[in-house]
């Protein structure tokens, strides 16, 4: 609830990404935002008033000569009581006439009218984005103090791919929470590479050897650190999980794929590795491995890179590496030997013996082992290890 007590008035333009706005206003309710809306003529086109108001429970305004809406709240108020107003998804046409400063419509007049700080979330087709003019506009309105959001690259609904998308709802609630709420987001311009999940290290073209890891303790870090405000690229490992809200997510198979992914998302200020990867890979046949007789295949294996080793090493090494230790017996010793060894800052050492179903389980019980010392943790569900641990991590970077 880090937005409680914060209003935003937030105008809503006609694209078809208006639909995505439906979702930013769930989630700044959800932070305990009051959020009021705009919904100018054209947006009504792509969103109806009646989902804008359900979704924000208050009435939705659309009029400027409504005596309703005059009556009951004025123009002039409804954009002055605002601590922050947002536009999305900004069309090259609001802009347009933000810039120019026209008040032809409720969204114009109340833009002209407020003092309150502006952010901008343009979305629209990629030529119209590239455009002089809009380039113009967008630069004059950034000039008198406007934040812009986005937009994205990626598909469009006009079929190109170019950028023009509408930045996600997660990415605009980050931007608004650490303008209103800094504080409550002190990861806020740290990146941070987690890594989650199995990998899988093939045999022959149809099968290979893994384990039970589920990725729902790397998951849950990866989105506890985005709600700080971390930037987090997640290197995932072959699981069934969505990908958290405002994380960018790299799928891979086996370890050689995940060092490789890891090293391409470096620079990082901290490194989680929570995946569980495979110590060996095998000589991959390179056909299907045929039953012969009673006679059993060989398989040769080899080591496998030590991904949270090689990130604890070298030029680019982050200034925080933290690794998971998945221990069945001796649990403390065997980590803090691990953590000597692979030379990570902290490791956090679980039992992960079959009766304690942490392996694919949700709650876990960890120790945090640092130079310092061991700190023990209750049993907690993954999700209250993960906001444990990205608080730690904040308070170990805020340091730095
Ligand atoms: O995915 P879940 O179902 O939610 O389960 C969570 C978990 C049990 C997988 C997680 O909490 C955990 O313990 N992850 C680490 C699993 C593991 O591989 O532990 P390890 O003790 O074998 O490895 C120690 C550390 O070295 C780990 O940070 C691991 O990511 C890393 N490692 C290991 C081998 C290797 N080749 N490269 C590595 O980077």
């Amino acid at each position: 609830m880090v937005l409680t007590g914060k209003r935003i008035l937030l105008i809503i333009g006609g694209g078809i990404a208006a639909y995505k706005v439906l979702i930013l206003i769930r989630r700044l309710r959800d932070s305990g935002a009051t959020v009021r809306c705009i919904l100018t003529k054209s947006g009504a086109e792509f969103v109806t008033p009646l989902s804008v108001s359900a979704l924000s429970e208050q009435p939705v305004y659309q009029e400027l000569f409504s005596l309703t809406d005059e009556a009951e709240m004025g123009h002039i108020r409804l954009s002055r009581e605002a601590d922050l107003v947002v536009v999305a998804p900004a069309t090259a046409n609001l802009m347009a006439r933000a810039a120019q400063g026209l008040a032809d419509d409720l969204a114009t007049t109340c833009l002209l009218a407020s003092s309150a700080p502006l952010m901008l979330a343009p979305a629209m087709n990629g030529y119209m984005w590239a455009h002089p003019a809009t380039q113009a506009n967008v630069a004059q309105l950034a000039e008198r103090g406007a934040q812009i959001v986005g937009p994205d690259a990626g598909d469009l609904a006009c079929g190109e791919v170019s950028l023009g998308r509408l930045a996600e709802p997660e990415a605009i609630l980050a931007a608004i929470v650490e303008r209103l709420a800094p504080t409550a987001m002190p990861l806020a311009g740290k990146r941070i590479l987690v890594t989650a999940g199995p990998t899988r290290e093939a045999l022959d073209p149809v099968r290979y050897v893994s384990n039970h890891s589920s990725g729902k303790q790397g998951f849950a870090i990866a989105e506890a650190l985005a709600t700080l405000g971390a930037q987090v690229a997640l290197v995932a490992g072959p699981v069934n999980l969505a990908t958290p809200p405002g994380v960018d997510r790299v799928d891979i198979e086996s370890a050689d794929d995940m060092l490789a992914a890891c090293r391409a998302a470096l620079p990082v200020d901290a490194a989680i590795c929570a995946a569980a990867v495979a110590d060996w890979k095998a000589e991959i046949a390179p056909q299907k491995m045929k039953k012969s007789g009673d006679g059993l295949p060989v398989i040769t294996w080899q080591q496998n890179p030590d991904i949270l080793a090689t990130l604890s090493q070298g030029a680019q090494r982050p200034g925080l590496v933290v690794g998971f230790a998945a221990e069945t017996q001796t649990v403390i010793a065997h980590a803090q030997a691990k953590r000597a060894r692979k030379g990570c800052d902290w490791i956090l050492a679980n039992d992960v013996s079959a009766e304690r179903g942490v392996f694919g389980g949700d709650a876990n019980q960890v120790h945090l082992i640092d130079g310092e010392g061991v700190e023990t943790w209750p049993q907690l569900s993954k999700t209250e290890v993960a906001a444990r641990l990205a608080e730690r991590v904040a308070a170990a970077l805020s340091a730095t």
